[in-house]
């Protein structure tokens, strides 16, 4: 993404002080917890990946999740499993909504809890329920993922990003219970294209954003990620600069002020609800 980077000028800076609370009330329920279940985006995966998380669930079984990856490149997603998995991680792709992906789920946090019973009865503890945390940024799909999950609508579901939600443990058998947790993103970006990345796919609140940057880089990695994407979808000439596409997309799409000039700022919201909704194809924002 190297090329892409050189016009960016996204200034990001996130970080809402419910955010600090929660992240705090983590690190004290941490103690209690024997399994990380962490929600990352398909089309992110790393960028997505809270770092404080990653610091607290040093010790602990860890699975990552793939959310989204019914939006996601698969090649790319195979990639990052690979990528995960050599780190110690068990990973699994998922689509939230569907009910269907829960069987793999289940795989995966067996697994888990296996190598957890086994430590137990080392111990000489038996018949102690794992407790697993449900933790992920904001907009990935937490609420989501635990409805289905737990087979009711125990979690509930929003899409503001940084909304809190309570605290609360679900029952899921005598073997398994979920500490739901707030989303969570973290005090600083370590480089301006995870902020971005963020961004692009909705996780940070819209209106402290400038949306019209935002897309001109978005532009930007399209063209330079998946050439031609645009232009097949949008009829757009991906050889003018990214503002140039933008304005293409605007003529194409009919966004027009009322004298006629070009709504950029119409545009430019269109191709990011086109890219987050999965009409623009199935895009992963970056590889390993
Ligand atoms: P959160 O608790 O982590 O904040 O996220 P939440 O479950 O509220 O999900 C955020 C949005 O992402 C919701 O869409 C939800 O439907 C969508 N979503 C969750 N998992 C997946 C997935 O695997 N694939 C896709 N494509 N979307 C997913 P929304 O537009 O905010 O709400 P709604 O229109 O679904 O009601």
């Amino acid at each position: 993404m190297s090329e892409a980077g050189k016009d960016r000028k996204v200034n990001i800076n996130w970080y809402p002080g419910h955010m600090t609370k929660a992240m705090r009330q983590m690190q004290e329920d941490i103690k209690l917890i024997d399994l990380v279940i962490e929600l990352v985006d398909a089309r992110l995966p790393l960028s997505s990946k809270n770092p404080d998380i990653e610091k607290l669930s040093i010790n602990k079984s860890r699975i990552i999740i793939f959310n989204k990856s019914d939006l996601a490149d698969d090649k790319a997603t195979s990639l990052w499993e690979a990528y995960f998995r050599d780190k110690g991680y068990l990973t699994v792709r998922l689509d939230a909504r569907k009910n269907s992906g829960m069987k793999d789920i289940n795989a995966v946090v067996s697994k888990a809890v296996s190598e957890k019973t086994e430590r137990d009865r080392k111990r000489g503890i038996k018949n102690r329920p794992v407790r697993a945390m449900v933790v992920g940024i904001p907009n990935v799909g937490k609420s989501t993922f635990i409805n289905s999950y737990a087979g009711k609508a125990c979690a509930k579901t929003g899409n503001k990003p940084g909304v809190t939600k309570g605290k609360q443990w679900i029952r899921l058998s005598k073997t398994l219970e979920l500490l739901d947790t707030p989303g969570v993103l973290w005090p600083k970006f370590e480089d301006e294209d995870t902020g971005i990345r963020l961004a692009i796919a909705g996780s940070i609140n819209d209106t402290i954003l400038n949306i019209d940057e935002l897309s001109a880089t978005a532009v930007s990695i399209f063209k330079e990620s998946y050439p031609g994407i645009l232009e097949t979808f949008y009829g757009v000439d991906e050889t003018k600069d990214n503002y140039g596409v933008l304005n293409d997309i605007a003529l194409k799409r009919n966004c027009l002020k009322k004298g006629g000039e070009t709504d950029l700022s119409k545009a430019a919201m269109l191709l990011l609800d086109d890219f987050r909704s999965g009409r623009l194809g199935k895009i992963t924002l970056e590889i390993p």
